[in-house]
């Protein structure tokens, strides 16, 4: 199973960006975590991290053929990008969304989503944890799929 986990802008100063919202794990540490997992559940993971909304746009482009599955947290793009969406409409690749902190319990701006009607599942609130928990959740999605 070929997986592939996108983070948006940003979350390359996971650990010393506001560590009260979104915890003190690095998002390497992050990235270990999620890898030590995936290869126990026997998936390959690709680890993408960019500030650029194009950037990610052409990551979710070449989901197309090269990956059965993604974990998404598209970080403030979320909150803004039909350009990330028409992206995942375009590949059809099942995905899920994560975010560090509880979104619904946050700015207005930052409850509503682009891309959750979109996704195979929905993980929030739970820090780091999160991907973890969304690399479970999507094997098994596409296990019985
Ligand atoms: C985030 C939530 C977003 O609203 C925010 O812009 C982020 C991180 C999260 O993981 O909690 O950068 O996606």
């Amino acid at each position: 199973m070929r997986l592939v986990v996108l983070n948006g802008p940003n979350l390359n100063l996971l650990g010393q960006r506001e560590p009260e919202v979104y915890g003190r794990s690095t998002l390497a540490e992050i990235e270990a975590a999620v890898r030590e997992r995936a290869a126990a559940l026997g998936a390959t993971l690709e680890w993408v991290q960019s500030n650029h909304e194009g950037a990610l746009v052409d990551a979710v482009q070449g989901l197309k053929g090269r990956a059965d599955g993604a974990i998404v947290n598209a970080a403030a793009l979320t909150h803004t990008s039909l350009a990330l969406r028409d992206a995942f409409l375009a590949v059809q690749v099942p995905f899920v969304e994560v975010h560090l902190s509880n979104v619904f319990a946050r700015e207005p701006a930052r409850r509503h989503s682009l891309l959750a009607d979109l996704a195979a599942g929905f993980v929030c609130g739970f820090g780091a944890l999160g991907y973890t928990l969304a690399l479970e959740g999507l094997v098994e999605r596409l296990r019985h799929a």
